[in-house]
């Protein structure tokens, strides 16, 4: 019943080349988009476009730097018209905030917040212009309770979350509608290390950390026609951990 329903739809997943953007992508392919999969490690881009058309789905892969607002504008202009944005690709540093390298956290704020703020304002217009588009940003737990060493990352995707708010204000009665899913810990290979990861999901009501495919799942739904009444929100998928 629910598989195909994003046939004909054109869908751009930063980050795609790995992890849980790697699981958005094959979950879209799935359900029936073509998937633009971006990313910088082209090895690793050709392994999730081959995935996705070994199993007969559509894909190619975009490479481009986001910490670099240039490439991120060059990015826009090769992929041309999407029906769905997922603001996927992001850097996750943690460290003490009196340690913290500063180059570290422009870094990341470049990758996090900058790059989604100009894609959106890259695509958003189009897909209002055409009366429909769906836009998902990959927000985290850190950006809704405070974690040791996660001042400057939870910052992060705090500002993803306003600003998911605000393009919803801004986009939706256009018939875009803007959202994000705030991950728990998720195994990826993310430079924490997995017993970070471990370490989290320990704190979790759930008592365990999750699998990428379990966040590309809520990704799927929120693009897809069953949320079509969902804008502006901020969907939390970690085992209940910011319910506590
Ligand atoms: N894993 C977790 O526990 C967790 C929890 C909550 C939220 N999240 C969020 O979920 C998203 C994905 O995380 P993940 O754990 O799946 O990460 P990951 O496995 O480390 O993959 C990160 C992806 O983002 C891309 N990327 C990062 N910086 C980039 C840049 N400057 N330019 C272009 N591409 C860039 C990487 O591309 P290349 O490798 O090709 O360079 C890669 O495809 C992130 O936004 C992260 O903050 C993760």
């Amino acid at each position: 019943m629910t598989q195909r329903e994003l046939e004909g739809q054109r869908a751009l997943v930063t980050g795609a080349t790995s992890g849980i953007g790697r699981a958005i992508a094959l979950a879209l392919a799935r359900d029936g988009a073509e998937v633009l999969v971006h990313g910088r490690d082209a090895a690793r881009g050709a392994e999730t476009v081959t995935e996705i058309t070994d199993g007969g789905g559509k894909a190619s892969f975009v490479a481009a730097d986001l910490g670099d607002a240039a490439e991120v504008q060059r990015l826009a202009s090769a992929v041309g018209n999407v029906d769905v944005l997922v603001n996927n690709a992001g850097i996750a540093l943690f460290g003490p905030t009196a340690e913290f390298d500063v180059s570290a956290f422009d870094e990341m704020f470049a990758s996090n917040v900058r790059a989604p703020f100009l894609l959106v304002g890259a695509f958003a217009p189009g897909m209002a212009a055409r009366g429909r588009g769906n836009i998902v940003s990959l927000s985290s737990m850190a950006g809704g309770v405070g974690l040791v060493g996660g001042a400057a990352y939870g910052a992060t995707k705090a500002s993803l979350e306003a600003m998911t708010r605000a393009w919803a204000a801004e986009y939706s009665e256009s018939g875009v509608c803007v959202n994000a899913v705030a991950a728990g810990p998720v195994y990826t290979p993310s430079p924490s290390g997995p017993e970070f990861i471990t370490a989290l999901g320990e704190t979790t009501p759930m008592h365990r950390a999750s699998q990428p495919e379990e966040i590309a799942e809520v990704v799927a739904f929120l693009v897809s026609p069953r949320a079509s009444y969902i804008t502006g929100t901020t969907v939390a998928a970690d085992g209940g951990r910011r319910a506590v």
